[in-house]
């Protein structure tokens, strides 16, 4: 099953089978990632509006994230601000594909080949998104339109979690441009057994299985019916929010992931999230907040990101499901427009 799951990641993703390897989550996959591309020791200069498990695998392979500020309007790590905290130190940048927004690929493009710093996405939303100017090894011989966005930079992680618009009951696969990367990582998924008599390095066990491997089959038939479908449910909540200035809903996600909006403070958000759990049976997320850099293994950069610590104070995330009826899509955002008056 992990083969032949393997083999259609490789059609639908238009990446060769030789640049993949699946995991069992997506933590360990970007953990095991980051370890294979040598940034213990480093500096890895990253984003705080994000899930934890961005820096958390940074963390646990003995790397030292370094937070830069986000683009105000993808909410994805600004180039920019990265560039500013470059120094010899730095190992790589690692930006997050928030929400399915596309990062700015070609500004960290410039900056990988003006530094030689490595690129590596955490595109745990980005599932089901195409066709992004790439280039590299990753990629080579298929048609612009069908190559994936997991093509872009050195390495890219995709979640296949079951709060992700598509999954494998829990996994995580890698997408890379060395392709002698791979041997690695199946060793590192495995322990780091070697053969039956050695062991190279320090593995961990993050094997996808054969049902996990099973799951993710099936739900690939289903692909373009679950992108349709979350396309439907953005623009339903799109039509009743059309014109309120009160409720922003943010544009940029490829692949309507998810639907963020935004409020005008803090304090709207935080009655919205809490009127819509205790009156609506309605559950909303405060993602991301807090934000990484308020938790304590990172509070060493609280401050830092102004732009960010604003969006995660405004934003909340919506239900998008595939199972969720356009009726109660409807009821939802009608809900919020009543809450924010
Ligand atoms: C941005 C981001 N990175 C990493 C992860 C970790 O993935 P997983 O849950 O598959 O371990 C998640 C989500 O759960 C995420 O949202």
């Amino acid at each position: 099953m992990l083969q032949r799951f393997q083999k259609e990641l490789s059609r639908y993703l238009g990446v060769p089978e030789t640049n993949l390897a699946l995991f069992n989550n997506g933590t360990l996959a970007l953990e095991l990632g980051y370890y294979a591309m040598g940034l213990s020791g480093g500096d890895v200069i990253t984003t705080p509006f994000t899930f934890v498990a961005t820096s958390h695998a940074l963390k646990r392979i003995g790397a030292n994230p370094v937070f830069a500020d986000v683009d105000p309007e993808a909410m994805c790590l600004s180039p920019e601000a990265a560039e500013k905290l470059i120094t010899p130190r730095t190992k790589a940048i690692v930006p997050v594909h928030v929400y399915g927004n596309v990062c700015d690929v070609e500004g960290f493009e410039r900056l990988s080949e003006k530094y030689g710093v490595k690129i590596i996405y955490d595109a745990a939303h980005a599932f089901g998104i195409f066709n992004h100017g790439i280039h590299g090894t990753h990629g080579k011989g298929v048609e612009e339109s069908r190559k994936s966005i997991g093509a872009c930079g050195d390495m890219s992680m995709f979640s296949f979690h079951p709060t992700k618009l598509y999954h494998s009951c829990e996994g995580g696969l890698l997408v890379f441009k060395d392709e002698k990367v791979q041997e690695k990582l199946f060793e590192l998924r495995n322990f780091a057994i070697h053969g039956e008599l050695s062991c190279t390095d320090v593995g961990s066990n993050a094997k996808m299985n054969e049902l996990q491997a099973l799951m993710g089959l099936e739900c690939l038939k289903k692909i373009d019916e679950l992108l349709d479908y979350r396309q439907k449910i953005y623009d339903t909540y799109a039509e009743v929010f059309a014109g309120c200035e009160e409720v922003i809903l943010i544009p940029h996600s490829q692949n309507k992931a998810y639907v963020p909006v935004l409020f005008k403070d803090f304090a709207t958000r935080e009655r919205v999230y809490k009127e819509l759990k205790e009156k609506c049976n309605v559950f909303s997320r405060r993602y991301f907040y807090p934000l990484l850099t308020d938790f304590a293994p990172y509070s060493y950069a609280k401050g830092t990101c102004p732009v960010a610590e604003t969006l995660a104070s405004r934003v909340l995330t919506l239900p998008t499901y595939y199972r969720l009826q356009i009726e109660d899509v409807k009821a939802i955002a009608e809900n919020v427009m009543e809450i924010v008056g």
